[in-house]
């Protein structure tokens, strides 16, 4: 068959498999199938890239890079809501909108409001055409090649009959269990976590490498449908279209009569919203027929037809039973607070099943740090109040002392010793955090570097991810990233294991079979041609992350070379700190950390770089420093960062008192600017730091 013919065909089945699977709930194809399939297809498109179409379901794998997200304006404004937050208001509301109908007749549509990121999505002769934030509301960053990854949003629109052009609108979300695992995911690169799901999908959605947002399995709930023509009549209509259409509807929507009828659809779904796989806030409430809704209109932020009503976080008391510390990957220590029902007080802690909140059974809150004990002035035993942030994440919002008098309390002794393996803590200057500095020997600590190391960003051995690294820990035959060169098929085959989850009581046996372990063994064996860069980052060195260790690659070249550098030489990188500086020489002065470096040097990892070295071109800039921001004409950022450096400058990381220019491109944030301006910093445009080239 013709390449072209091929393309066609194979879109259009993945298309169909798509639909029945999303829309009917039916896998007509094994996942391997499918995968084989679009794998085809990816292949054909590579090499025939007109052939391409334009709703390709390749491109839910993502793959494209944007450097900078176009800003654009939106055909319809995104307004917000109004909110209340009571009975009386909701009614008041109504009044507003009786008074404006003039005794015509009216219905609601009653929607969940949920907590993530509003999106647009134009069509345009049914094939999705646009992707783009809500921005500011008037102009947002257009992020399609990111929304093209949403599996649920439908590429192609087939139906005869379709408006030419329309635009539909949603909550751009990510699911719960995604959220945690991107989080733990994070804490095992030592990256910052995301706060919440809905700062999780902002951040996804915005991301510059598709494949990455694809990974990170983001939904969509569609609530609205726009066009120039009048195509439905109602809201209801509309929404039961999109469904026929294939989107992904907001699911829980409820046609009601009155305004009594919409205060028992907030009180059906108070509970029943936890069950949902993402953070619901309150609901939402809009007139149904559109000719009435374009009779009331909008004030300047936001229409007079539609309006939310919020939850109240739900808050009870609890009772602080103990204080546990975790010790995490990278070695923080992190207090928990272990809590207890009121009616509980007097059980055994093993016995307590914890307070109940937004839908669920709670025993345990994070309290991050020391200082958030200190803050909060907690002692044990006291009766504390808890609530579930974003209904997801509990944490203790207070204290009730009256109750001390009823039930002593004792002061809580912040330990002064590693929990895990008894070394005495540390605290660095200007950080909350206590650590356990015993990073080559704290077990928790030894075998997050190993799940650093074999990280798709590291060195990439998936196939040794989801409890294998556990196992082979536990069993004392992985304590060390190095050890994994050394493992054999003998050593590997008929391993069992167990684990246990603490929280849930789920066991998961994980057993080495032939299969598994050659997979593992030729994932082991491929990691040696991984990058030097990647070879550094997975070595886990404190403070050195993906982006330092390719800083630190392109600048040395060879591990050799880095081993070597003196504090001075490193702090001469560009964008190399003294507390990186200082990190990476306590690092290689570690024997163990030199040992393992000999080692993996024996195994044959990667230890020069293949990275271009920066081309000289003149040193018109030399000695000074620049910060970028914003979008620029001739330059991709990373382009204008290389010019710069090719002259001589260097690059800095924020604006300060040291920074000689700030090259200012279209869109940059309004705070760097005041920054630099109160500092007396230079603002250069593109074309000043052109002719500053040019001399
Ligand atoms: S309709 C003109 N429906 O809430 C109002 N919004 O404050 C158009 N949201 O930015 C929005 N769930 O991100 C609508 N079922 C729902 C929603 C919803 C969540 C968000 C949306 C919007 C914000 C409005």
């Amino acid at each position: 068959m013709n390449p072209e013919k091929r393309i066609q065909d194979l879109t259009d089945k993945l298309h169909y498999y798509n639909q029945r699977y999303y829309q009917d709930s039916v896998s007509e194809i094994s996942d391997f199938e499918f995968d084989q399939l679009l794998k085809e297809l990816k292949g054909l498109e590579d090499e025939n890239p007109e052939f391409r179409q334009a709703d390709s379901p390749t491109q839910r794998v993502g793959g494209t890079i944007t450097k900078s997200f176009n800003a654009v304006y939106h055909r319809y404004p995104m307004l917000s809501l109004d909110n209340t937050y009571n009975e009386q208001e909701l009614r008041n509301f109504d009044e507003r909108v009786r008074k404006g109908l003039d005794g015509e007749a009216y219905e609601y549509i009653c929607e969940l409001k949920f907590d993530g990121i509003s999106l647009s999505f134009t069509y345009e002769n049914g094939v999705l055409v646009r992707g783009v934030t809500r921005g500011d509301g008037t102009r947002g960053d257009e992020i399609t090649n990111n929304v093209k990854t949403i599996r649920t949003l439908p590429l192609r629109v087939k139906s005869d009959k379709l408006p030419p052009l329309f635009e539909i609108r949603g909550e751009g979300f990510m699911p719960l269990t995604s959220f945690q695992k991107l989080n733990e995911e994070m804490e095992t690169l030592g990256e910052n976590q995301y706060a919440n799901p809905r700062n999780a999908a902002s951040g996804s959605f915005k991301l510059q490498d598709s494949a990455e947002t694809a990974r990170r399995a983001l939904d969509c709930y569609i609530y609205s449908f726009l066009s120039d023509q009048d195509f439905f009549k109602s809201h209801g209509e509309s929404l039961l279209g999109l469904k026929s259409w294939g989107f992904n509807v907001s699911p829980g929507w409820k046609k009601v009569a009155n305004i009594d009828e919409v205060i028992a659809y907030i009180h059906e779904w108070e509970e029943k919203r936890m069950t949902l796989p993402l953070a619901t806030d309150g609901i939402v409430v809009k007139v149904n027929s559109f000719e009435q809704q374009r009779e009331l209109g909008f004030t300047a932020k936001s229409p007079r037809w539609a309006i939310s009503f919020k939850y109240k976080a739900e808050n009870k008391p609890a009772v602080l039973r103990m204080v546990t510390y975790q010790v995490g990957r990278t070695g923080t220590i992190t207090p928990v607070a272990n809590l207890c029902d009121l009616t509980e007080r007097a059980l055994p802690y093993n016995k307590v099943k914890g307070v109940h909140l937004s839908g669920s059974r709670v025993k345990r809150a994070t309290l991050h740090n020391a200082n958030e004990l200190l803050r909060l002035g907690l002692q044990l035993g006291d009766t504390v109040f808890v609530e579930k942030s974003g209904e997801i994440i509990p944490k203790i919002t207070g204290v009730d002392i009256t109750q001390r008098e009823l039930f002593p309390t004792q002061p809580i002794a912040f330990p002064t010793e590693c929990p895990e393996c008894g070394s005495a803590l540390q605290r660095n200057e200007g950080e909350v955090a206590f650590f356990c500095p015993n990073d080559s020997h704290c077990p928790p600590q030894l075998k997050g570097r190993i799940e650093h190391f074999i990280h798709r960003k590291a060195m990439n051995i998936e196939s040794l991810g989801e409890g294998k690294i556990e196992t082979l820990f536990d069993l004392n035959l992985v304590t060390t990233p190095a050890d994994l060169y050394d493992l054999t098929f003998e050593k590997l085959l008929g391993i069992e294991k167990s684990i246990v989850n603490e929280e849930t009581g789920a066991i998961k046996k994980i057993s080495f079979r032939e299969k598994t372990v050659e997979n593992i063994l030729k994932g082991i064996d491929l990691s040696k041609t991984v990058p030097f860069r990647n070879v550094l980052f997975a070595l886990g060195i404190r403070f050195v992350g993906a982006t330092v260790a390719e800083k630190l690659a392109t600048y040395f070249k060879s591990m050799a070379n880095l081993r070597a550098a003196s504090y001075e030489q490193l702090i001469a990188v560009p964008e190399i700190g003294g507390r990186i500086a200082l990190s990476i020489e306590s690092y290689f002065s570690i024997p163990e950390n030199q040992q393992l470096v000999e080692r993996l040097i024996q195994a044959g990892l990667q230890m020069e770089g293949d990275e271009k070295p920066v081309e000289i071109e003149s040193n018109v800039l030399e000695g000074k420093t620049f910060v970028i921001s914003g979008v620029f004409e001739s330059f991709e950022r990373d382009d204008l960062k290389d010019k710069i450096e090719a002259n001589g400058g260097r690059i800095l990381s924020g604006v300060s008192g040291k920074l000689n220019y700030l090259l200012a491109g279209a869109n940059m944030g309004p705070s760097k600017l005041e920054k630099a301006r109160k500092l007396g910093v230079t603002i250069l445009s593109e074309e000043e730091f052109l002719a500053m080239l040019a001399n």
